[in-house]
């Protein structure tokens, strides 16, 4: 097992950066009014860079769903740094459509080696369909297996039973799990999906960026400490070693 960096970038957008591989999910950066205000705001050019669409560096991008706040800068992304993307079937075919041709389908239950290590698509309760009004298939989430560590990037999800079934077959050292409520679960149902992952370790994401899903910080620490479970929220440019 070796150390790996996970950068937060507002909203569900990360960048995992493993020995052999950086990988991005979700990318929507440039219209998260909370990373405009930070660019605005910040005089820490390390932080400016990070948060540039125009200067990300990957080498796959992984977009769980089709939704706006999940695939905005994705393609400009996808095609400066020519990185391959993975998502569901319909994805790929859309971004196939645009000329990305770098790309990896899937659907849910299949998994997949990567030069990085291995990926599986599962299940999401939530919708997906794409900006310009395409089928984005149906919604899902992602388990990354490299460097000797396990995550689960849970992409838009209701809590469900069948988050179970990745507890039986997985050892995570991450679970990856929105907390914003009324669009997801909220903090009560993550703690919980956290539980049936068997994960003690909650990265937050989906929280803050709008109205609807602003969270009281403490109250999630104390909720979720309170079950015997530990859960960051990171702050927007924050890189955490995992
Ligand atoms: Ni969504
Ligand atoms: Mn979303």
């Amino acid at each position: 097992m070796s150390f790996m960096n996970l950068t937060y970038l507002g909203h569900a957008c990360f960048l995992l950066e493993t020995s052999k591989a950086k990988i991005l999910f979700d990318p929507f950066i440039n219209p998260n009014s909370i990373v405009q205000e930070i660019r605005k705001s910040t005089l820490d050019k390390t932080l400016v860079s990070k948060l540039s669409v125009d200067e990300i560096e990957c080498d796959y991008v992984l977009i769980s769903h089709g939704h706006e706040d999940h695939v905005a800068d994705a393609e400009s992304i996808l095609q400066r740094t020519g990185a391959k993307v993975v998502s569901n079937f319909e994805i790929v075919s859309w971004f196939n459509e645009k000329g990305i041709s770098n790309n990896h389908p899937m659907n849910h239950g299949g998994s997949w080696e990567f030069d990085f290590g291995k990926i599986k698509y599962v299940s999401a309760v939530h919708s997906s369909v794409l900006p310009d009004g395409t089928y984005g298939g149906n919604p899902g989430g992602f388990i990354i297996q490299a460097d000797g560590q396990t995550i689960y990037y849970a992409g838009d999800t209701a809590l469900s039973y069948d988050m179970k079934l990745i507890g039986e077959e997985f050892n995570l050292d991450y679970a990856i799990l929105p907390i914003g409520d009324n669009f997801t679960m909220g903090p009560e149902d993550a703690s919980k999906a956290a539980k049936f992952v068997g994960c003690n370790n909650v990265i937050a994401m989906h929280y803050d960026t709008f109205g609807y899903i602003k969270v009281d910080h403490d109250k999630v620490q104390q909720l979720f400490s309170k079950n015997g479970q530990s859960v960051t929220l990171m702050s927007i440019g924050e890189t955490k070693e995992i």
